[in-house]
Protein backbone atom coordinates (compact mmCIF):
# COMPACT_ATOMS: atom_id res chain seq x y z
CA UNK A 1 0.00 0.00 0.00
CA UNK A 2 1.14 3.68 -0.76
CA UNK A 3 1.74 6.26 2.08
CA UNK A 4 1.97 9.81 2.58
CA UNK A 5 3.57 10.70 5.99
CA UNK A 6 2.78 14.13 7.15
CA UNK A 7 5.62 15.99 9.58
CA UNK A 8 3.75 16.66 12.50
CA UNK A 9 6.61 18.17 14.56
CA UNK A 10 6.15 21.42 16.04
CA UNK A 11 7.94 23.82 13.08
CA UNK A 12 6.60 21.79 10.10
CA UNK A 13 2.90 21.96 12.00
CA UNK A 14 2.97 25.53 12.41
CA UNK A 15 4.55 26.09 9.08
CA UNK A 16 1.99 25.18 6.82
CA UNK A 17 1.25 21.39 7.49
CA UNK A 18 -1.96 22.05 9.63
CA UNK A 19 -3.41 23.35 6.18
CA UNK A 20 -1.64 20.70 4.28
CA UNK A 21 -2.86 17.66 6.49
CA UNK A 22 -6.47 19.09 5.59
CA UNK A 23 -5.93 19.73 2.04
CA UNK A 24 -4.59 15.90 1.67
CA UNK A 25 -7.45 14.36 3.20
CA UNK A 26 -9.26 16.17 1.05
CA UNK A 27 -7.53 15.35 -2.13
CA UNK A 28 -7.60 11.51 -1.15
CA UNK A 29 -11.28 11.69 -0.73
CA UNK A 30 -12.36 13.83 -4.03
CA UNK A 31 -9.99 11.43 -5.63
CA UNK A 32 -11.33 7.90 -4.16
CA UNK A 33 -7.56 7.25 -3.10
CA UNK A 34 -8.50 6.79 0.56
CA UNK A 35 -8.40 3.22 0.22
CA UNK A 36 -5.33 3.15 -1.85
CA UNK A 37 -2.89 5.24 -0.06
CA UNK A 38 -2.49 5.28 4.24
CA UNK A 39 -2.09 8.56 5.79
CA UNK A 40 -0.08 9.12 9.11
CA UNK A 41 1.97 11.18 11.20
CA UNK A 42 5.87 11.69 11.06
CA UNK A 43 7.82 12.99 13.64
CA UNK A 44 10.18 15.60 13.69
CA UNK A 45 12.61 14.34 10.92
CA UNK A 46 15.39 17.16 11.92
CA UNK A 47 14.52 19.21 8.85
CA UNK A 48 12.52 22.14 10.19
CA UNK A 49 14.37 25.21 8.73
CA UNK A 50 13.32 23.13 5.15
CA UNK A 51 9.63 22.54 6.20
CA UNK A 52 6.86 22.01 5.99
CA UNK A 53 7.73 18.11 5.31
CA UNK A 54 6.06 15.14 4.22
CA UNK A 55 7.06 11.63 2.55
CA UNK A 56 5.13 9.65 -0.44
CA UNK A 57 6.16 6.15 -0.42
CA UNK A 58 10.37 6.54 0.33
CA UNK A 59 10.74 10.16 -1.43
CA UNK A 60 10.89 13.31 1.03
CA UNK A 61 9.25 16.39 -0.33
CA UNK A 62 10.00 19.98 1.51
CA UNK A 63 9.24 23.50 1.76
CA UNK A 64 5.89 22.23 0.74
CA UNK A 65 3.67 25.21 -0.39
CA UNK A 66 -0.15 24.76 -1.18
CA UNK A 67 0.45 25.20 -5.06
CA UNK A 68 3.51 22.47 -4.32
CA UNK A 69 1.68 20.61 -2.58
CA UNK A 70 -1.04 20.18 -5.31
CA UNK A 71 1.57 19.43 -7.99
CA UNK A 72 3.45 16.56 -6.45
CA UNK A 73 -0.07 14.96 -5.39
CA UNK A 74 -0.76 15.53 -9.20
CA UNK A 75 2.59 13.76 -10.42
CA UNK A 76 3.01 11.35 -7.70
CA UNK A 77 -1.01 9.78 -6.68
S1 LIG B 1 9.03 19.66 12.59
FE1 LIG B 1 9.14 18.75 10.63
S2 LIG B 1 11.25 18.35 10.42
FE2 LIG B 1 11.11 19.20 12.39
Amino acid sequence: MREIKICMGSACFAKGNQENLEFIKNYLDENHLEAKIKLTGDLCGDKCEKGPRIIIDEEEYTNITRQKLEQILRNNL
